[in-house]
């Protein structure tokens, strides 16, 4: 398997994860009851499987072996990836701000909350649209069968070290209880 497919893998979880959460806005829109764990542990999912784990992964080792081949970090598709990385992560702030609220009363926050994850879903769904169609299709172009190699291996090092191992797994599993919970967009 190439590295990147291994990305493309975890992009699949990633959308099951984005309709999960457009569920949650829409209940919680409707004025539905969720009980505040069911946001802690969507939170959890973004935080370390989607950014820590799978953002890790691009930023810190695909991204920059594409660099070596001279694909520009700057003014060039990476800088549009990092750029849609840090503004996902505005949105996560805004939706664990969102969550303590909820957690502590207040019905309001349950809207911020929702509006916050709908932008999130938003973003990263064309996020991933462009990096399975055009980013990723580029890094196979420019990256050898040993390159992709060692980037597998230097995978499993950041699931290792960002989320401990078999974590990894666990996560698929999670998304899928979600799923039955909360329902999918
Ligand atoms: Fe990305
Ligand atoms: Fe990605």
């Amino acid at each position: 398997m190439l590295a990147t497919e291994q990305l493309v893998e975890e992009h699949n979880v990633i959308e099951r994860l984005l309709g999960v959460l457009e569920a949650t806005a829409t209940k919680l829109d409707r004025g539905g009851d969720l009980p505040p764990e069911v946001l802690e542990r969507e939170l959890d999912i973004v935080r370390n499987f989607a950014d820590r784990c799978h953002h890790g992964k691009e930023e810190g080792r695909l991204f920059p072996a594409m660099e070596q081949h001279g694909i520009p970090k700057q003014g060039g598709p990476i800088g549009v990836m990092l750029a849609e990385h840090d503004k996902g992560r505005e949105y996560v702030r805004q939706m664990g701000e969102a969550a303590a609220g909820y957690a502590s009363g207040d019905k309001r926050a349950g809207r911020s909350f929702a509006a916050a994850a709908r932008g999130y879903a938003q973003l990263l769904s064309q996020h991933i649209y462009k990096e399975n169609n055009i980013l990723y299709p580029m890094a196979n172009k420019v990256l050898s069968q040993d390159e992709q190699q060692r980037l597998m291996q230097q995978f499993e090092q950041i699931e290792t070290e960002e989320i401990g191992e078999g974590k990894h797994h666990e996560y698929l599993h999670e998304v899928e209880r979600l799923e039955k919970q909360v329902g999918t967009a």
